[in-house]
């Protein structure tokens, strides 16, 4: 049962099976501190609104305080309650009686109660989150700065397609991910909104001073209407939705990074210390943190899908459908942040092996810079340049030469029989150009060049120490605005301090 049922006005105590099947303690730990901050602030406007005394409310504090000092009462009996909510309201009142504990609920409801600590813990969340995110990018910049030299093979359809410099390839992850981070923290300013306040449904006749818990509890701004505040859950559709998609960003990475493993390929080489062996196969050194992150973007995909499943059928207002919103969304936050980190550690570990990479490199993979050339120093039509080194390409494949090696007799050949013209002194010419000087004459906007590359790693190491510093910026408002609300308990309550 029930057994402290302070809820069950009108009900008869629960069968234990019962409150063990709709309890939510166990993921409630995740909003523990959060729901005492709220509370805190909360209990704090009752009192400036007048509802509780300066002395109850110093004595409301003393219990919550005993409670966020014995953390082993949290965790004792928990199925007893339905959820944290109760767990908390329980105790002060058994510390300080049923007179002063029993003030601590006025004006308020499970329904704005829960989704106000949720978001407070969903913003800090996500600041964690963006503090990851810019670890790895600043890891991307660095493996770019050192890899600017390293004439690398990229593939389309998994068939070397053209060179440019392997810092390329870090430097178009960090762009991928950089937008993983606006996405996450543009939506801040959905998620950073109030709902405390709006009570059950519909809001409430006693005078509550919404802007004043706003502020104490570092929200931007209120989520107005009353029944929207405690509905929606759509700010926790969209933070795993963005996660989602982050995930599967850093799955294509990793799947990019295991083929570039295996010993065909060959492209780069992890420290022991972050490969595993096989239980029987001596000689087996696989990437398992890279499968595992590849795999764990499942994890968060089917996050959402469990949360979209929530959200699709349930009806306006609170039902209980929306406690189901939260487990999933720990989990997508939690795989999030660890695989974040051990990516991180893994890319700064890794070891590109530029001999190998060189030589994996086919001739052929310049054909389109050799094609291009030859529209610039001989003007002639695409379509036609295309045939013509297609020609070069495939009469050099069969005899196991290098298209670039073909003897100036057969460029003439080949150039008559295609253009009608002999260009085979510029053929010549540009078959002469090294590999590096080809993919070095590329000058569109973005291509994939060291002077190109360079500047982008420039102007992107400015850049996240930006994104730093806005990130900090928004850290350091939250403890501002927690600051605030001890400052303002500490004038009732001597020595007051959150954890
Ligand atoms: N444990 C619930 C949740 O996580 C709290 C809200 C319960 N509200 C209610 N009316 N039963 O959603």
């Amino acid at each position: 049962m029930s057994e402290e049922g302070i809820y069950r006005s009108r009900l008869e105590p629960a069968f234990p099976e019962a409150t063990r099947y709709t309890s939510s303690i166990k993921e409630d730990s995740w909003i523990f501190y959060e729901d005492i901050e709220a509370t805190i602030a909360h209990d704090f406007m009752l009192m400036k609104q007048g509802y509780i005394t300066e002395d109850q409310f110093k004595k409301i504090v003393s219990a919550i305080k005993k409670l966020l000092e014995n953390k082993e009462l949290v965790q004792t009996d928990t199925y007893k309650y339905e959820d944290v909510h109760e767990l908390i309201e329980s105790f002060v009142i058994k510390e300080v009686g049923i007179e002063i504990g029993g003030l601590v609920h006025t004006a308020r409801s499970r329904n704005d109660q829960v989704v106000t600590a949720v978001r407070l813990k969903t913003r800090r969340e996500v600041f964690n989150i963006l503090r990851e995110i810019l670890d790895l990018e600043k890891t991307l910049l660095k493996k770019a700065r050192e890899t600017i030299d390293v004439l690398f093979p990229f593939y389309t359809h998994l068939q070397q397609a053209q060179a440019a410099p392997l810092s390329h390839y870090f430097l178009g992850y960090f762009d991928i991910l950089m937008r993983d981070f606006d996405r996450i923290a543009e939506s801040l300013k959905r998620i950073n909104l109030n709902p405390l306040g709006s009570v059950a449904i519909v809001g409430t006749s006693l005078k509550v001073n919404r802007e004043l818990t706003t502020k104490l509890l570092g929200f931007h701004g209120l989520l107005e209407n009353s029944f929207d505040a405690v509905s929606s859950r759509d700010f926790i559709l969209e933070t795993v939705s963005n996660l989602n998609i982050l995930m599967l960003n850093l799955s294509r990475m990793m799947e990019d990074l295991i083929i570039w493993l295996t010993s065909e390929f060959g492209f780069f080489t992890l420290p022991d210390e972050l490969a595993f062996p096989s239980s029987a196969m001596p000689n087996k050194k696989n990437p398992c943190i890279l499968e595992l992150a590849r795999a764990r973007s499942g994890r968060v995909f089917s996050s959402l899908a469990q949360l979209s499943m929530v959200c699709k059928g349930a009806p306006s207002g609170y039902v209980r459908d929306l406690q189901e919103t939260k487990p999933p969304l720990i989990e997508a936050i939690e795989t999030v942040k660890e695989t974040l980190k051990i990516v991180r550690i893994t890319v700064e570990n890794m070891r590109e092996n530029r001999e190998r990479i060189r030589s994996s490199m086919e001739q052929n993979i310049i054909a389109l810079d050799v094609a291009e050339r030859i529209i610039e120093e001989a003007r002639v039509p695409f379509r036609l340049a295309h045939k013509l080194v297609g020609e070069m390409v495939k009469r050099s494949l069969k005899d196991g030469r290098g298209f670039k090696n073909i003897k100036e007799e057969e460029l003439k050949e080949v150039s008559l029989q295609i253009l009608g013209r002999d260009i085979s002194p510029i053929l010549l010419n540009i078959l002469s150009k090294s590999e590096e000087t080809l993919v070095s004459l590329r000058t569109s906007a973005g291509a994939g060049c060291q002077s190109n590359d360079l500047k982008m790693i420039r102007e992107r190491e400015k850049m996240i120490e930006d994104y730093y510093s806005k990130l900090n910026e928004m850290i350091q408002r939250d403890r501002d605005a927690k600051k605030f609300l001890e400052g303002q308990v500490a004038r009732i309550v001597e020595g007051f301090s959150l954890p």
